[in-house]
């Protein structure tokens, strides 16, 4: 404890004495009276906040770059490790957990500037922004541009993009990382870096390599798509009887191959309440985004998914932006001002990733839906999302981001609760990791894919200490598939002593 307190007292004498005075005001330890709602404010998964969670020695807000060059140096020099938050939605917690203590959070909330040049189609944003406040800055400039990342506006484009970042336009544009365009980073010396000084390699690499690993993304230059003025908008939800869900979703599967690149589907899939009978019904619940009216999205739903029944009435046209409103399930008709906010009720959560290739068999749905009528929570569900349209065009070496042509769609497993147990914990989880194991038959294999931004540590982590590529190889395979490679090459150039790590990370060769 007493080499610990000293350290704590000569990393902040360093930090102090680095950068003139101003950086005073945005350290808190846990003296301060202050760092306890720092450090939960952007904590989105309960299970991360608990009295038994490691809790950082430091949490430094930086104001500037000069911030977090003097809090990476410090911590070198005092052998700290360090966590960088940007929106703090890692589904493992992260970017303010680290195993070995004590350790730093460096969180960029108050480096989230966002700035549109309409005439260029780009923009530059502080990577410590919300996707929300990405969103209604482009609004407030433009109505028929947009950018392709996540559905909820909370999410910080730091980690969000660092992953990849999928959307409800990616079937049309691709996801967030193909229209990153260049980037400023902050490397292990402390340098300053563009796309045109870091090189296409490293470039390359923090787009969709995962956060954390290569350095501090300071900003991100996105390049900005068009999107019609009007788009429309649905989500049917069906209650169905097993065998009524069983068709539909089956049916799903090959109709989301002739899709127009123009709609995006999704069926978030969740048990109902038992009927009269006290059969088991299954909630599927149809959300789709289309750049279009809704009379040219009826007659292509008409043409490739009439069992689904979409009439006029369950759709909605409205703006692009107010979408984004819409599909973060705000009420109708708020104001764009709640793209801004940062208010997150906070659960318990566990989430894990599937890509699917084949169309599933309707005989495995049964197990499914006997798996989700079993669990007594407040939400177990599937997410799927249909991939193709524009994904499929986009190499799979592109970026870090492998999942492209050939996948038909990707599988989101989530379980939310509310009450802290030891014991709802293991009830919790040991029920996801028998799902995820009943659907090996039926999902992608060797490797059995995963998306690195559904962080799921399940799949395999880093030793405290080394970590051979082999045993990194376990779970960097199924997140970056032949991608793995470069990005360890990558890693070994840029930063050969492994300073910025996590537990999955990518690791560098060892120099021997
Ligand atoms: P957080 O701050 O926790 O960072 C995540 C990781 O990136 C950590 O390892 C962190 O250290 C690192 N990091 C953060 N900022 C960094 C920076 N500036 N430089 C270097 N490393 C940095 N995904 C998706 O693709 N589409 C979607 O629609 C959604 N929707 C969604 C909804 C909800 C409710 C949740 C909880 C999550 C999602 N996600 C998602 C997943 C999301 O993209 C993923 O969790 C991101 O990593 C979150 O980024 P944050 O910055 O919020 O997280």
């Amino acid at each position: 404890r007493v080499a610990s307190a000293d350290r704590h007292e000569d990393f902040l004498q360093c930090l102090e004495s680095q950068n003139f005075n101003s950086i005073s005001k945005v350290i808190y330890t846990p003296i301060n009276s202050s760092y306890s709602s720092v450090l939960q404010f952007s904590i989105r998964n309960s299970r991360f906040n608990t009295s038994a969670t490691p809790k950082p020695l430091v949490i430094v807000t930086a104001l500037n770059v000069a911030h977090i060059q003097a809090t990476i140096r410090c911590s070198q020099k005092h052998g700290l490790e360090i966590r960088v938050r940007s929106g703090g939605h890692d589904y493992e917690g992260l970017s303010y957990v680290a195993v070995i203590v004590p350790f730093v959070v460096i969180d960029l909330i108050n480096m989230r500037t966002v700035t549109v040049d309409v005439a260029n189609k780009t923009a530059w944003i502080q990577t410590g922004a919300t996707l929300g406040e990405v969103y209604y800055g482009i609004a407030e400039k433009s109505r028929t541009l947009a950018f392709p990342a996540g559905v909820c506006p909370t999410v910080g484009a730091g980690g969000h993009i660092s992953g990849g970042g999928t959307s409800m336009i990616m079937r049309k544009y691709g996801i967030a990382v193909d229209h990153i365009i260049d980037a400023q980073l902050i490397d292990v010396k402390g340098r300053i870096l563009d796309r045109a000084s870091m090189g296409e390699d490293l470039f390359w690499a923090i787009r969709g390599g995962g956060g954390n690993t290569f350095g501090v993304v300071v900003a991100w230059k996105l390049e900005l798509v068009p999107v019609p003025a009007i788009v429309t908008v649905f989500n049917v939800t069906r209650i169905l009887t097993e065998q009524d869900a069983t068709e539909l979703v089956h049916r799903w599967q090959y109709a989301i191959e002739k899709f127009d690149d123009d709609l995006f589907s999704r069926i978030f899939i969740y048990r109902a309440n038992s009927n009269q009978e006290g059969k088991i019904m299954i909630q599927a619940a149809f959300t789709s985004l289309f750049l279009g009216g809704v009379d040219r999205l009826l007659s292509l739903m008409q043409e490739s998914f009439p069992e689904l029944g979409l009439v006029k009435e369950d759709c909605i046209e409205m703006s692009w932006i107010e979408s984004t409103v819409y599909s973060a399930q705000f009420p109708r008709n708020s104001s764009l001002d709640v793209l801004l906010s940062r208010r997150y009720s906070s659960s318990f959560f566990i989430g894990k990733s599937d890509f699917v290739t084949e169309p599933i068999p309707e005989i495995a749905f049964e197990g499914i839906w006997e798996r989700l009528s079993q669990v007594g929570v407040h939400l177990a569900e599937l997410q799927f999302t249909a991939y193709g349209g524009k994904m499929d065009e986009i190499a799979e070496s592109s970026t870090p981001f492998p999942h492209r042509a050939g996948t038909l769609f990707q599988i989101q497993y989530a379980i939310i609760w509310f009450e802290e147990s030891i014991e709802a914990d293991a009830k919790y989880t040991s029920w996801i990791r028998e799902l995820y194991s009943y659907m090996t038959p039926y999902v992608s294999k060797k490797p059995r894919q995963a998306y690195v931004n559904y962080r799921d540590l399940d799949l395999g982590v880093n030793n405290l200490g080394y970590t051979s590529y082999k045993q990194a190889s376990i779970w960097g395979t199924k997140y970056f598939k032949n991608n793995f490679d470069r990005l360890v090459h990558v890693k070994t150039a840029v930063d050969p002593a492994n300073f910025f790590r996590n537990e999955q990370s990518i690791p560098p060769l060892p120099s021997w």
